[in-house]
Order: C-alpha cells, then sequence, then structure tokens
C-alpha cells in the first residue's frame, strides 16, 4: 500500500511528511493517510447504458417538500427545513449543548410524525434516556442506538427505514475498510462520504455533529465541510446562558441567518426576541454605552456596546476589545482622532460588546465612535437613543443596508430616538410617535 501524508485541517496530500502543510501554513497538521490519493488508471470514457438527461425531466426535491422541524429557530437557519437527501454537519465546542440541541429537534420531528434515527457513539443509551427525560416526553417513533461501527449502523438504516437519520458524532465513527483511528482524517472523511451517499439514495436527511478543534474549525479536513451540504455551528459564551446556531454554507438555503436559544435546565429554549437579550436593563443614562441594531441575517439584533476610555499609563496604550474587530477599532479610532479632534493617542481603550456577542457589521462604526466619544468626555449619550451607519475614512457616514428594518426594531423596543446617515433615512417612513429631524454638518 502506498503511503502518503494528509493535512488534517485543508486535506492537502503529499507523498512525505512536512512539518507545515504547503498548502494552508498549518504547523503539525500532517497526518498519515493509510489509504493515500487513487490514481485513475486506463480511463477509456465507456459510459455503457449510463446516460445524461435534460435538466427539466428532473423532478424538483421541493415537490418532495421540505421536513419541517417545527422549532422555528432551527427552521429559519435551515434555510425551510431539512432537505430530503441533505447532510447537515452541526459543530461546535464540546459541551455547548449539540447533543440537546440536535436530541430536541429529533424529538420534535417525532411528534410530528416522523421515524426517526439516533446513533451515539459517545453515550450509552441509559444516558441518552437520562438526556431525554430532562427535555420532555420520548414518543414511541425516536430510536436510538449506541454504535460506532459504520457498516452496522448503515444496515441498521436499511432495517428501520426512518425518515430523519442523527449521527453524534462523526468523530466516533470507524468505517471497516479504514486502518486509522476514530477521528482520523481518512475515518472521518469516508464516514461522511458513505452517510452522505446513503442519505442521497434514500432520500433521507442526515444529520451529523462534528467537534470543534481548539482554533474553531470543525475537526477533521475542510474537506468535510465541502462534502456536505449544509453547515450549522452552534456558539456562545459559557458565562451565560444563551447559544447561536448559525449557518455558514447552506446549498439550500441563505447563510449567516442565526438561531438564538437559551439553555435551562429544561433543555435549551428558542429567544424569538433576542434584543431584550442582548439589551443591558439601561436605568439610566451612562457615559460609555450606546446601542445599536445589528442585522443577524434576515433580523435584526438591539446590542449595546460599552467603550472605556481611560488615560494611559503605558508606552503602547491598551486596546482590548471584546466581540468586535480589533482592526476595525484601530481604524475608527484614528478617524475619530483626526475629524472629531479628540485625542486618544495617549489612552487605554476597552471595548465590550455586552451579553457576549459578536458583531462584524460595519453598521455599529457610528455606534463605537460614539460609545468612545462619549467615554471620553464622560458625556452619557441621551437614554433611549440608537445609532448605525458606516464610517468612512474621510469621516462620512456612510448608509447601510435594511434601515428601515433597524429602525423598527429600534421603536419597536421603545427607543425615542435613532441617529443614522442623512441618504439612508430617505423613504423611510418615520416610527409612529417619533420626530424626524436632519442634522447636515
Ligand atoms: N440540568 C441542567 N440544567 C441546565 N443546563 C444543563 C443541565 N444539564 C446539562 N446542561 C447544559 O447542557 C450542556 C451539555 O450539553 P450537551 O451534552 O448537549 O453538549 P455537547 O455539545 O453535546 O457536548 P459534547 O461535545 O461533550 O458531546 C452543559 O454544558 C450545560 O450547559
Ligand atoms: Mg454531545
Amino acid at each position: 500500500m502506498k503511503r502518503s501524508f494528509v493535512c488534517k485541517s485543508c486535506g492537502h496530500v503529499s507523498p512525505k511528511w512536512l512539518g507545515r502543510c504547503p498548502e494552508c501554513g498549518t504547523w503539525e497538521s500532517m497526518v498519515e493517510d493509510a489509504q493515500g490519493p487513487s490514481h485513475g488508471h486506463g480511463l477509456h470514457g465507456d459510459t455503457g447504458s449510463f446516460k445524461a438527461i435534460a435538466l427539466s425531466d428532473v423532478s424538483s426535491l421541493d415537490e418532495g417538500g421540505r421536513i419541517e422541524v417545527g422549532m422555528d429557530e432551527v427552521d429559519r437557519v435551515l434555510g425551510g427545513g431539512l432537505v430530503p437527501g441533505g447532510l447537515v454537519l452541526l459543530g461546535g465546542e464540546p459541551g455547548i449543548g449539540k447533543s440537546t440541541l440536535l436530541l430536541q429537534v429529533l424529538m420534535r420531528l417525532e411528534g410530528k410524525g416522523e421515524r426517526v434515527l439516533y446513533v451515539s457513539g459517545e453515550e450509552s443509551l441509559s444516558q441518552l434516556r437520562l438526556r431525554a427525560d430532562r427535555l420532555g416526553r420520548c414518543g414511541e417513533g425516536l430510536f436510538v442506538a449506541s454504535e460506532s461501527d459504520l457498516e452496522r449502523v448503515l444496515g441498521l438504516v436499511n432495517d428501520l427505514r426512518p425518515s430523519v437519520l442523527a449521527i453524534d458524532s462523526v468523530q466516533t465513527l470507524s468505517a471497516p475498510d479504514i486502518a486509522s483511528a476514530p477521528g482520523s482524517v481518512a475515518q472521518v472523511r469516508e464516514s461522511t462520504a458513505w452517510l452522505m451517499r446513503t442519505g442521497k439514495r434514500l432520500s433521507l436527511p442526515v444529520i451529523i455533529i462534528g467537534h470543534v478543534t481548539k482554533d474553531g474549525a470543525i475537526a477533521g479536513p475542510r474537506v468535510l465541510e465541502h462534502l456536505v451540504d449544509t453547515v450549522l455551528y452552534f456558539e456562545g459564551d459559557r458565562s451565560y446562558s444563551f447559544r447561536i446556531l448559525r449557518s455558514v454554507k447552506n446549498r439550500y438555503g441563505p447563510t449567516h441567518e442565526i438561531g438564538v436559544f437559551e439553555m435551562r435546565e429544561t433543555g435549551l429554549e428558542e429567544v424569538p426576541n433576542p434584543s431584550r437579550l442582548f439589551l443591558g436593563q439601561q436605568a439610566s443614562a451612562v457615559p460609555g454605552s450606546v446601542i445599536v441594531p445589528c442585522m443577524e441575517g434576515t433580523r435584526p439584533i438591539l446590542v449595546e456596546i460599552q467603550a472605556l476610555v481611560s488615560p494611559s499609563y503605558l508606552a503602547m496604550p491598551r486596546r482590548t476589545v471584546t466581540g468586535f474587530d480589533t482592526n476595525r477599532l484601530a481604524l475608527l479610532i484614528a478617524v475619530a482622532e483626526k475629524h472629531l479632534g479628540v485625542v486618544l493617542y495617549d489612552k487605554d481603550i476597552f471595548i465590550n460588546v455586552a451579553g457576549g456577542i459578536k458583531i462584524s457589521e460595519t453598521a455599529s462604526d457610528l455606534a463605537i465612535i460614539a460609545a468612545l466619544v462619549s467615554s471620553l468626555q464622560e458625556q452619557p449619550v441621551c437614554l433611549g437613543t440608537a445609532f448605525f451607519g458606516e464610517v468612512g475614512l474621510t469621516g462620512e457616514v456612510r448608509p447601510v443596508g435594511r434601515a428601515d428594518i433597524r429602525l423598527n426594531e429600534v421603536a419597536r423596543l421603545g427607543l425615542r430616538r435613532c441617529v443614522m446617515p442623512t441618504v439612508a433615512s430617505q423613504g423611510i417612513q418615520v416610527p409612529e410617535g417619533w420626530m424626524s429631524c436632519r442634522w447636515i454638518p
């Protein structure tokens, strides 16, 4: 057998071991791949009875219908439900609640009359039962198996013919033909490929759980993410009880859509109104605290940005940021110094997005600058005011998309004022009871 080495992070194959992957630059990521690349010799282009057919003659997947889970937060992230034959990869850090979410999804599906199979290679059946008891009633259509042998799992699928299959986790599965240990690149890749083929053949939606590595990527090669139809990440801060389900790849739905949940003793509870969760309880206006309406997929969420600006006694003043991009902060500090005339180079600056959420939208630029100036001058911004707008290098405030949706969310949560770019406000309905005023510098 030909020996080859494969990179755990990007799947690059090399005939000899290398300390650093030449493809993605990761150190010590090459592991031995017992299988090695296959070379197709002697191809003659003989199709036999195999023919291509016109796409217009192929029946659409939507005719078979998506399988709605019945949890709005999950269905929205999936783009309307599970697709028959679709393979969903659910990744997340250890202990974040992946198994809990999966079991809850399966229990909902079972409640709607689906026949579901949950295969766990990590927990025993009685442990699964313990969790299920915590989460609610489990009906007769939810089948469980504690198994890690891929062949036996596929046999079980053929016997039981479930309408949804769930695997917890792909790292525990072992394919019989592969010599390497479960969880290795070759095993994970082979098991996923088999599950995908089985799912497509039986029009069976498959959900697999994948662990993430220290740097946040799903363990196993990157090819795993290319292989599956949908990649969801379940994330959250351990110190908070809320969890976010994020879609990073979806062949049959939108990406960057999120679902918000709260971890309770009785399981994960959907949070249909996340703004209340992330918004601090502001009784009085305090310097350095500003509210911004951010968009997460199609949904607006109000978040509180907190800034602390204090004199620095260090040669290199400190810039500590939680939940926001450090480089973007450096840019905004430079813009504020240049165009607002504030002095920040000798100040320590701390930025925190309250509630542990991460924001990556440029719409929060204006709010960050407002928070910085507010903290620097010890002047609170008016209570009940939100800010949004992108700030350019020349100091201009640029419009951002979905201004109307943001404004409505601000009004819905009882705020009474919003500072936004003038261009974005054109043609927008001002919420009831608000006064429209324009300030053109
Ligand atoms: N009785 C309880 N009350 C509240 N929260 C609980 C309770 N039991 C478990 N949890 C929560 O569930 C989490 C564990 O969930 P789960 O086992 O689904 O995580 P996981 O992502 O599947 O973990 P792993 O990677 O180890 O498989 C715990 O971290 C805790 O937050
Ligand atoms: Mg688990």
